[in-house]
């Protein structure tokens, strides 16, 4: 097949891991003969700097003229000064709303070899760990009516949390459907004892479970999944929940797989084209260094081959590749162990396992 792909390296540690997924992309192309184009994306600090502004016009664009998008990461200090809407993140969020991509999937495995790189205890991790994160991502906090207002000399901020039925509804379909095809759990994650819109989210699951009765069905509020997540990881199979919760708890559940620099997302709407990135940002404090994990990156470019390109084998492929050489004991710096190796020597050691299949 053939497929162009948007390529945002971004910010910070973004071009370091974005060009090891590459590296592997490529690979595949020549192992099973697809030829993936490369256009690369300017967006995020890098485009403030060029532009004056985090998603160009043109940047958005070719976002849309893709097959899909893939990103590293945006921001860092040197643009932590700007005002909201001129801050790099925003071409995130800009390109999320305008593609549509409403359903962000956030996947947590621990791979067997790495269980000493969890925080958790052996009798946690020995009962295993893999669930799925559906986490709304159009909606809610992020995209409310926003501002600023004085009142008799006191400054106010404030962010308005509104969700729809059917915004609600769309991702709950997501969610019920992915659990079909998973171990048909499902966990709906809410604050329904305090918020309203947790309230309506909750009505309107209850309304959707009510067709997909082969789906074991729970309602779970925020604050405890959050303990439960620690506890015992092993009780999840899929979760749902809205904007800002899932953006919390996947930095979470990232560290119970043994670092945030392995869990891959993939964010997408109703057609093929999705957006692929690490859920982790730019790590200002490790950029230049070599001491990036790109797992992440590269992981979340086998989701684009099976969710946007159809590429299961391929997918698979990369996966079982990233999978046997944490066997095999390499590591970078942040899963600990004695001789770490480098964001590229780990991108070529993906892209060598590959071909040895
Ligand atoms: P971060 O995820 O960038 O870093 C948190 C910690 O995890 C740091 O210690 C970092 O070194 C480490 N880390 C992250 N990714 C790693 C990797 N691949 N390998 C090894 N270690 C890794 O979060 P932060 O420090 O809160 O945010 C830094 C900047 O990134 C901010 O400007 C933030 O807005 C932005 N951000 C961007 C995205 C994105 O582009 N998708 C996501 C989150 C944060
Ligand atoms: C993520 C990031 C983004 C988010 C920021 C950078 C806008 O933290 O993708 O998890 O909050 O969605
Ligand atoms: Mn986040």
């Amino acid at each position: 097949m053939k497929a162009n792909i948007a390529v945002i390296r971004g910010d910070g540690i973004g071009p370091e891991i974005v060009e090891e997924a590459l590296k592997v992309l490529c690979k595949v192309g020549k192992l099973y003969n697809h030829t993936f184009t490369f256009t690369p994306v300017v967006a995020g600090g890098c485009a403030i700097d060029q532009y004056g502004e985090p998603l160009p016009q043109s940047s958005l664009q070719a976002c849309l003229d893709s097959d899909s998008v893939l990103l590293g990461a945006v921001g860092g200090p040197k643009w932590d000064g700007l005002a909201g809407d001129l801050r790099p993140e925003r071409a995130l969020l800009g390109i999320r709303k305008e593609l549509q991509l409403f359903a962000n999937l956030r996947p947590a495995r621990l791979f067997p070899a790495l269980k000493e790189a969890s925080p958790l205890k052996d009798q946690v991790t020995d009962r295993g760990i893999d669930f799925l994160i559906v986490r709304e991502l159009t909606g809610g906090l992020y995209f409310g009516e926003r501002g600023y207002e004085e009142q008799d000399g006191v400054l106010s901020a404030y962010d308005r949390l509104t969700y729809s039925e059917p915004e609600i509804e769309r991702i709950g379909r997501v969610a019920f459907e992915t659990a079909r095809k998973r171990r048909k759990k499902l966990h709906s994650v809410d604050k329904a004892n305090v918020i309203e819109t947790s309230r309506l989210w909750r009505k309107t699951m209850h309304r959707l479970k009510e067709e997909y009765p082969d789906v074991e069905y729970h309602d779970i509020l925020v604050d405890n999944t959050a303990m439960q997540l620690v506890k015992d990881p092993s009780q999840f199979d899929v979760l749902v929940t809205e904007n800002m919760f899932g953006d919390i708890l996947s930095d979470e559940a990232s560290m119970l797989t043994g670092s945030i620099g392995l869990i891959p997302s993939a964010s997408l709407g109703t057609g093929t084209r999705g957006m692929y990135e690490p859920i982790h940002g730019s790590a200002p404090d490790i950029a230049g260094t070599g001491k990036a994990n790109p797992l992440g990156t590269i992981l979340a470019a086998a989701m684009m081959l099976r969710l946007s390109f159809g590429l299961s084998k391929e997918a698979d492929a990369v996966e079982a590749a990233v999978g046997a050489v944490i066997e095999d004991g390499w590591r970078t710096a942040d899963l600990g162990g004695e001789n770490p190796v480098s964001c590229s020597r780990m991108g070529s050691l993906v892209a060598e396992y590959l071909s040895e299949r």
